[in-house]
């Protein structure tokens, strides 16, 4: 089991395959990459290699991310790959959803289990002003679909954003009446390439919270597994509502996760300050050699991020390391 100082045990591995992205979000990308160099991305039986590995040592979930993973051509391959491997019981995807009509079924087909996909308005223009995207329609359309297959989980997340979507509550409640969907609001995080706007548009996930519970919305009892979200139920909603705070106190205490950007680098925490190269020891088939070295840097992951000190670490932008 990979564990770490503090007595955290790592049992999901989120993998980035790869950091390009087709949409523009203006908090993701302010003035961020329109080429990245996608020569380097982990290979296919790089990635089997790297996951076999974390498998090995008691990794049980896997998040695929990116980036926008569907720009992958192999991204079926990459999930069946996944959950291929001895030992993994869940293969997840977090996505913009551009290629979920289209792709979906060969997706569930290939063995994936669940979706997070990011929508942070339910507004064709705002959603257009927010991710420089005109394809709202379809997302929406795909998410559904996802619902009728009976994905075992469906996930949304909203970046909330004072500027754009902020006075949108009414409307994501609406959305999750009558369908079975978890709709996360995530507090902006300031990353090293969006400063000013974070100043501009970060709102306290907190005045969201007053505003379920006024609202009858109940908190439910989070397992110490269930990763980061505050989640929120009520009995005339057929879906629930979430948080995702982390500037809130404690965020980082029960921790569960280790991140390998596309590149093959391991990142202890969202905004690390720096990284561990994986990839000399994905080219040969030595799990045992990887998990060694994956229990001598873990006693190196901090207690917490350092973001309420404003220190953003070397994370430029989320789409190097998938969020
Ligand atoms: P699942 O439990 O697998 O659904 O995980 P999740 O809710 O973390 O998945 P998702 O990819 O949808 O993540 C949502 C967002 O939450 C991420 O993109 C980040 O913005 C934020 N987040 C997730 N994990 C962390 C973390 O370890 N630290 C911080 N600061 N933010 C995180
Ligand atoms: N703060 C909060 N969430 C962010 N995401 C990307 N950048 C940021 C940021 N600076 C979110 C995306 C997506 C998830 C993968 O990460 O909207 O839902
Ligand atoms: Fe792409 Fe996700 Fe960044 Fe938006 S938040 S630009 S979809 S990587």
């Amino acid at each position: 089991m990979l564990t770490d100082k503090y007595s955290r045990r790592f049992t999901y591995l989120r993998l980035s395959v790869t950091e390009s992205c087709n949409f523009r979000c203006n908090y993701c990308l302010p003035d961020g990459p329109d080429c990245v160099s996608r020569k380097e991305e982990l290979t296919l039986e790089e990635i089997r290699r790297v996951v076999t590995a974390f498998a090995q040592a008691g990794t049980r979930k896997v998040r695929i991310t990116g980036g926008e993973p569907a720009l992958r051509k192999d991204l079926t391959e990459i999930i069946a790959t996944c959950k291929a491997v001895p030992g993994i019981e869940e293969v997840a995807i977090t996505t913009n959803g551009y290629r979920l009509e289209r792709d979906l079924d060969r997706w569930i087909d290939a063995g994936l289990d669940a979706i997070n996909v990011s929508v942070d308005s339910l507004d064709a223009g705002t959603f257009q002003m927010i991710t420089g995207d005109s394809r709202l329609d379809s997302i929406l359309r795909g998410i559904d679909l996802a619902l009728e297959r009976g994905l075992k989980r469906v996930k949304i997340n909203s970046v909330l954003l004072r500027d754009y979507n902020a006075a949108e509550l009414p409307q994501f409640l609406e959305y999750v009446k009558t369908r079975p969907v978890a709709l996360r609001f995530i507090e902006l995080m300031q990353t090293g390439d969006n400063r000013a706007y974070y100043q501009r548009n970060h709102v306290r996930g907190e005045d969201i919270k007053q505003q379920l519970l006024n609202d009858g919305w109940v908190q439910t009892i989070k397992p110490t597994t269930a990763g980061p979200a505050q989640e929120f139920t009520h009995s005339d909603f057929a879906g629930r509502m979430g948080l995702i705070m982390p500037y809130s106190k404690d965020f980082c205490d029960d921790c569960n996760r280790l991140r390998v950007s596309s590149r093959g680098q391991l990142f202890m925490c969202l905004f690390a300050s720096e990284h561990n190269n994986l990839r000399p020891f994905l080219q040969q088939d030595d799990p045992a050699a990887l998990i060694q070295h994956l229990q001598d840097v873990l006693q190196g992951k901090a207690a917490s991020h350092h973001l309420h000190e404003e220190f953003t670490g070397a994370t430029r932008h989320l789409a190097m390391i998938g969020g």
